[in-house]
């Protein structure tokens, strides 16, 4: 059998498909399509604690990467851990090239209060490139509502920044529909969300929101910077 050669058009046709269907289906058609060079790349945050629930149900062989910067909350570890004993999945831990010393050693104490982008880049993006490398797809978590920066995501996208196919399930649920499900599916979840903390990356760089406020004003509060680089 010849592998199937994912053009632009073919990945607009599945999304266009899938954009009418639901989020289980969206991850159904990246594991029967891509397995097993395909992996769900997982902060442990509540979109993607729904996403580790649904795999577990369709194929829970699928891998789970996370990028561990070592600078994650001790909550978000415990999450990992519950998750870990709820449904019997391995997660990869992926980690920076240099150890927060030898960082410190090279470029200075706290390089995340001084030049996030580096920090970011040092500590998610390369190891993001390691982990991906091998892989002919990734499902990531984000939602269109979430970020400006989002709101154009499709559910099936070729990813020019990392060369393979992203798929982004929940890219039409909304805050209350990943909620929904997580109590509904009873799924572990970060304590923190209960603590203020609507999106939860590195813990120098998360602070908790206030009611009301925009959910990613937490992330690199005092930073021009929304993203960390690794979704466009
Ligand atoms: S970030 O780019 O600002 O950090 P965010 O926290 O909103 O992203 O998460 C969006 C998606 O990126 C997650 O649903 C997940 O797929 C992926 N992601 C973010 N952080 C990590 C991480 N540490 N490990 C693995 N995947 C991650």
């Amino acid at each position: 059998m010849t592998a199937m050669v994912w053009t632009e058009d073919k990945l607009k046709n599945a999304s266009d498909t899938l954009e009418g269907k639901g989020a289980e289906d969206a991850v159904r058609w990246a594991v029967e399509n891509f397995c097993p060079d395909l992996a769900l790349a997982c902060s442990f945050g509540a979109e993607d604690v729904a996403l580790v629930d649904m795999l577990a149900k369709i194929n829970s062989k699928v891998k789970i990467f996370y990028l561990d910067t070592d600078l994650l909350f001790k909550e978000t570890y415990e999450v990992r851990d519950k998750l870990i004993k709820k449904y019997g999945i391995a997660p990869i831990r992926h980690s920076p090239a240099l150890t927060l010393q030898e960082q410190a050693k090279i470029y200075g104490d706290k390089l995340w209060a001084v030049n996030p982008d580096l920090c970011c880049k040092i500590r998610k993006i390369d190891p993001l490139i390691a982990a991906l490398k091998g892989l002919k797809c990734w499902i990531t978590g984000i939602r269109r509502e979430q970020a400006a920066t989002r709101a154009n995501a499709r559910v099936v996208e070729w990813d020019n920044k990392f060369s393979l196919v992203k798929v982004n399930p929940l890219v039409k649920w909304t805050k209350k529909d990943v909620w929904n499900y997580i109590y509904k599916n009873d799924v572990p979840y970060n304590v923190l969300h209960d603590k203020g903390y609507p999106s939860i990356g590195c813990e120098p760089c998360t602070r908790p929101v206030k009611p009301g406020e925009d959910t990613r004003s937490g992330r690199w509060t005092g930073f021009q910077k929304t993203e960390c680089g690794l979704h466009k």
